[in-house]
C-alpha cells in the first residue's frame, strides 16, 4: 500500500476507535476534538503532501520530529522511519531529552514479522545518526548491526563530536548513504542547536503584538491587544521554548504569570531583567511556583525562595547573559517584551526570528499619549511567512545576516 494511503486509512481507524473510547469515558465533543487536534493535524499535513518519494518521506520524519517540540532540549528534535518497497515498516521520534533516539524508536516499532525485510530497507532520518555513546548507545551501531541497506538523512549533526563522522562510519560499513534531502527545512528543525554550536548562545525569538497604529501597550496598565486564538498560539510557542524573558517594565505593568496554561506540554524557565531591583514580592513572577531567574543588582535582593534564583546582571550585557543561559542548557529563548528589551536585542543584532502580531484594534489619540510604541524592525529582518488568526495578522521575520538560514 502507498504510504500516504496507509496514513489516511490509519487516521480513519484511529478516529473511529477514539470516538468509541471518548463515548465510554463520556467526554464532550469539544474535549474529544481538542485532545486529538495536534496529532490529526500532523496526519492531515502528511496525507496532503506531494513530491518525490524521498522528500515526502523526509517530510514525514520532520512531522514526527515536531511532535516532541519543546521536550528534547538541549537535544534537537529528530524523526525517523523505515521504508521497504513503498511501505512504512516503522516510525518514531526522539520523545524527550535522555530518552531513546528516533532511529531506535522507529526500529522498535517494526512488527516482528517485518524484521526480515530490514536488510532491504531504507532508514530515513531527519538528522545524521549519532556515533557517540551518551545517555543512549550510538545509533550507527544499531544501523550496522541490523544491516540496513540504505540511510537517507536531511542534515548533518552540528555537534562537533558527530558532524559527518556518523555518515562516514555508515559508508565504511558498506551502507549506501544519501544526505541533503530537504536540507533547508532540516536545518530549520535544528536551528537552536545550529545557533548554539555556531555562536554559543540560544536561538533568540522575539515575539510581540502591536495595535493597528503601532503601539505595544499602555505605560501604567495591561492592554489586551490579541485575539484569544493568538493567545493560545503564544502559549504553544511558550511550550516549545526553553526559556521566556521579559524586562522589569513589563513585569511591573502587566504582572504576567509567564507560564503555559493554554497548550499541551510544560512551561519554560521564566527570566526577568531587573537591574534596579524594582520587582515587588507580590508579583506573580515571584510566586516561586516554577523555576525563575531574576537578573538583578547584586546576587540576592530578596530571600526565602526555592525555585527562584537571583543572579547579578552580567557585566558583558546581553551577550554575557545569553552565554550564561546557553551554559544552563537553554537552546531556544522566547523574548516577550516589552519595548526596551526587544529593542536592545534588535540593536545588538542578537536575534534570529521575530514574530509580530498586528491587531485591527487601534488606540485613541488620548490613549496613545500614554502608550509604549512597538519596536522598530531592523532592515535585516526578512519576512518569511504571514498568516491571519482572528483579527490578528501574524508575520514571521528571520535574520539572514547571521548565516543560520
Ligand atoms: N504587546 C506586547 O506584545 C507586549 C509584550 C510585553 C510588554 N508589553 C508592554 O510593554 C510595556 C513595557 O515595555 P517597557 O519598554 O516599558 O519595559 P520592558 O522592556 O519590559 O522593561 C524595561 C526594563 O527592562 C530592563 N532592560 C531593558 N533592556 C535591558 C537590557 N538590554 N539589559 C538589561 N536590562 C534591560 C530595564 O530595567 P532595569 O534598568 O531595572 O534593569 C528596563 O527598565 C508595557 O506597556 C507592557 O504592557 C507589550
Amino acid at each position: 500500500m502507498r504510504p500516504d494511503l496507509a496514513v489516511k486509512a490509519m487516521a480513519a481507524l484511529l478516529w473511529q476507535a477514539h470516538a468509541k473510547i471518548a463515548k465510554a469515558l463520556q467526554l464532550s465533543k469539544a474535549e474529544k476534538l481538542w485532545e486529538y487536534a495536534p496529532f490529526c493535524l500532523e496526519l492531515f499535513i502528511f496525507a496532503s503532501m506531494k513530491g518525490p518519494e524521498e522528500e515526502t518521506l523526509m517530510r514525514r520524519c520532520f512531522a514526527l520530529a515536531r511532535l516532541a517540540n519543546g521536550a528534547t532540549s538541549p537535544n534537537p528534535m529528530v524523526g525517523a522511519l523505515i521504508e521497504y518497497e513503498g511501505r512504512i515498516l516503522g516510525e518514531g521520534y526522539h520523545r524527550a531529552y535522555g530518552q531513546a533516539h528516533a532511529e531506535v524508536e522507529a526500529f522498535g516499532s517494526v512488527s516482528p514479522k517485518d524484521l526480515i525485510h530490514i536488510p532491504k530497507s531504507t532508514l530515513f532520518v531527519s538528522l545524521e545518526p549519532c556515533c557517540i555513546h551518551r545517555n543512549t548507545p550510538a545509533c550507527t551501531n544499531l544501523i550496522i548491526r541490523e544491516k540496513f541497506r540504505r540511510v537517507v538523512v536531511s542534515v548533518r549533526d552540528p555537534n562537533p563530536e558527530v558532524n559527518g563522522r556518523g555518515l562516514e562510519i555508515l559508508r565504511k560499513a558498506g551502507i549506501e548513504v544519501l544526505e541533503g534531502v530537504l536540507a533547508e527545512e532540516g536545518r530549520l528543525l535544528i536551528a537552536p542547536q545550529l545557533r548554539y554550536y555556531e555562536s554559543k548562545r540560544p536561538y533568540v525569538l522575539l515575539k510581540y503584538a502591536q495595535t493597528a497604529n503601532g503601539y505595544l501597550g499602555l505605560q501604567d496598565r495591561q492592554l489586551s491587544i490579541s485575539h484569544p486564538l493568538s493567545q493560545r498560539l503564544v502559549h504553544r510557542w511558550r511550550s516549545e521554548s526553553d526559556a521566556l524573558l521579559i524586562g522589569s517594565g513589563t513585569a511591573l505593568c502587566d504582572d504576567p504569570r509567564l507560564n503555559n496554561r493554554l497548550w499541551f506540554g510544560g512551561s519554560p524557565l521564566r527570566i526577568v531583567l531587573d537591574r534596579r531591583n524594582r520587582l515587588k514580592r507580590s508579583l506573580h513572577l515571584l510566586d516561586d511556583s516554577m523555576p525563575t531567574l531574576i537578573f538583578s543588582k547584586g546576587s540576592a535582593p530578596l530571600s526565602g525562595f526555592r525555585q527562584t534564583k537571583f543572579l547579578p546582571y552580567p557585566q558583558m550585557g546581553l551577550p554575557g547573559l545569553l552565554e550564561q543561559l546557553a551554559e544552563r542548557g537553554v537552546r531556544k529563548l522566547l523574548v516577550e517584551g516589552g519595548r526596551q528589551v526587544l529593542q536592545s536585542f534588535i540593536a545588538a543584532n542578537l536575534w534570529d526570528e521575530i514574530r509580530r502580531g498586528s491587531s485591527t484594534r487601534s488606540l485613541t489619540e488620548a490613549e496613545a499619549e500614554q502608550a509604549v510604541p512597538a519596536p522598530q524592525l531592523p532592515p535585516s529582518a526578512q519576512k518569511v511567512n504571514e498568516f491571519q488568526l482572528g483579527w490578528d495578522r501574524w508575520e514571521v521575520f528571520r535574520n539572514f545576516t547571521l548565516n543560520l538560514f
